[in-house]
């Protein structure tokens, strides 16, 4: 942290009502990469969450009234700076998350442009007016910001996932309340300390930062004043917080765990889909929610993909995500690699063979190594678990109705892909996916301008894009009355 270049960005506290609030106690963000202390952080706890959200709700009238230009030209100031500051932000998000610098600093552009992106879209927050049933009435509709929002987000995205939930809560005039992971607490501090130079008023964007993950939850899922609660992370998890919010009847946006299926046809072009399958698989050491989690090809093919597929996750390049060269950082601690080497070994066990990998890496406890499964079959754990880590478990198949069967096998429906060249199958194939998002010869679908979120147990709502403004927002409608003369 000492080659910050503005060093005020580094805040081990809080941040409530425009204020840093520290606390008695505090825990320790340590450095994935090398076990080191990044810093040592205040522990908030569930008086000090009370209070944000006591803060969000007194500023909600005054930025809910703001118009949306206003609260567009501060959102904008929050995105240069945030633009401004990329290479500092990367460096912090790389030592508390421990993805490679380049990617860090992708994650703070991608996060920014939500925070662009819907500064612009709140400016056209469109009502609408309904021919009524009869001539003495109107029918107007308005919409209206939801209230207070609630979050909880995750270290695999320590900036993006705030940024995608907040930008859109901003801009339709809700205020927010974060508990971003503990892992990864210090980017969202930044964004908050960058929010403040930006001009956003205090109670607006509030960030509480805490080890009692039970009592700060309960709070910002059942707290009265809170009137919509948005959460990324892990499907039980994301369970247990939709039944806290049903107690106050909170709108409720979910965007939780994935199974990708990453389907490789006879007709595809080999290459791209190397390439699509690398970046969608081994981005952030595959702990994302739409990483493919399993590879199906067809026998035509599997040969000559699983060679190239091969040559490619050879030249990965392991390390401390802050050397140069380093293409895949650590895992997020040593208790995730045991489950990804737990789930490898049950595998092999179950007949599949090893390829690559298949064990942690000498660079420390927090490595995996790139690993390819070949030989696997539906029925094997890794095929229905979400693997978050870098494996590449590969299943061949014969027939595109097989393989349409095989990838909506499972109680996930966040992100599918797939590669053809044949225009007919690649319709068939789009709409007989069961996924929220489908990448077509493409291995990354993320951007602000899209709408992120899946189907079944991977959740609902929509983040990004036009349609991830409703979240945010109440339908009102009006009834005028009394019209005839
Ligand atoms: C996630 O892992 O949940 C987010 C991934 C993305 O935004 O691309």
């Amino acid at each position: 942290m000492q080659q910050l270049q503005d060093k005020h960005l580094l805040k081990p506290f809080s941040y409530i009502n425009g204020s840093w609030h520290s606390s008695e106690s505090s825990f320790l963000v340590t450095n994935p990469a090398t076990g080191e202390e990044v810093a040592k952080v205040s522990d908030a706890g569930v008086a000090e969450t009370e209070l944000a959200v006591k803060a969000a709700k007194d500023a909600l009238k005054s930025w809910s009234s703001k118009s949306a230009n206003e609260r567009a030209t501060l959102m904008r100031n929050w995105f240069n700076l945030m633009m401004e500051h990329q290479d500092d932000l990367g460096r912090i998000l790389t030592v508390e998350q421990g993805k490679p610098l380049a990617e860090a600093k992708g994650e703070i552009a991608y996060g920014a442009a939500f925070i662009e992106w819907f500064a612009e879209e709140g400016k056209r927050v469109y009502g609408d007016t309904i021919p009524g049933p009869s001539g003495d009435k109107r029918i107007v509709v308005i919409k209206q910001p939801v209230g207070v929002v609630a979050s909880i987000t995750p270290w695999n995205f320590p900036n993006a996932m705030i940024a995608r939930k907040a930008a859109a809560a901003l801009a339709a005039g809700c205020t927010f309340v974060v508990r971003p992971a503990t892992q990864t607490p210090l980017s969202a501090l930044a964004m908050a300390e960058l929010a403040e130079r930006a001009g956003i008023p205090a109670g607006v964007f509030n960030v509480v930062v805490g080890m009692d993950a039970r009592g700060i939850g309960k709070v910002l899922t059942q707290h009265p004043d809170i009137a919509k609660f948005t959460f990324t992370g892990s499907t039980p998890v994301g369970k247990l917080l939709i039944e806290q919010c049903a107690t106050t009847v909170k709108k409720v946006s979910m965007e939780l765990g994935g199974n990708a299926p990453f389907i490789v046809f006879d007709d595809a072009d080999i290459d791209a889909a190397v390439q699509g399958a690398m970046a969608s698989k081994y981005r952030n050491a595959g702990q994302t929610c739409v990483c493919t989690n399993r590879i199906f090809v067809q026998q035509g093919v599997l040969a000559e993909f699983t060679e190239k597929f091969s040559q490619a996750v050879a030249a990965l390049q392991i390390g401390n995500g802050l050397d140069a060269g380093v293409s895949i950082g650590p895992m997020i601690s040593s208790s995730a690699v045991a489950d990804v080497d737990k789930l490898v070994t049950a595998t092999i066990k179950a007949g599949a063979t090893l390829v690559a990998g298949g064990s942690g890496h000498s660079q420390g406890e927090n490595y995996y190594q790139p690993t390819i499964l070949t030989n696997v079959t539906t029925d094997m754990p890794i095929a229905s678990n979400e693997i978050f880590g870098p494996v590449s478990p590969i299943i061949a198949f014969s027939d595109e109705s097989e393989v349409l069967a095989m990838a909506n096998d499972t109680e996930y429906g966040l992100a599918a892909y797939f590669y053809t060249r044949d225009i007919g199958r690649v319709w068939r194939v789009a709409e007989g996916l069961e996924f929220g998002m489908v990448g077509i010869n493409e291995g990354i679908i993320s951007n602000a301008a899209a709408p992120f979120g899946g189907v079944k147990q991977s959740g609902n709502g929509r983040e990004g894009s036009k349609y991830g403004l409703d979240d945010y927002m109440e339908i009102k409608y009006l009834c005028m009355g009394g019209l005839d003369k």
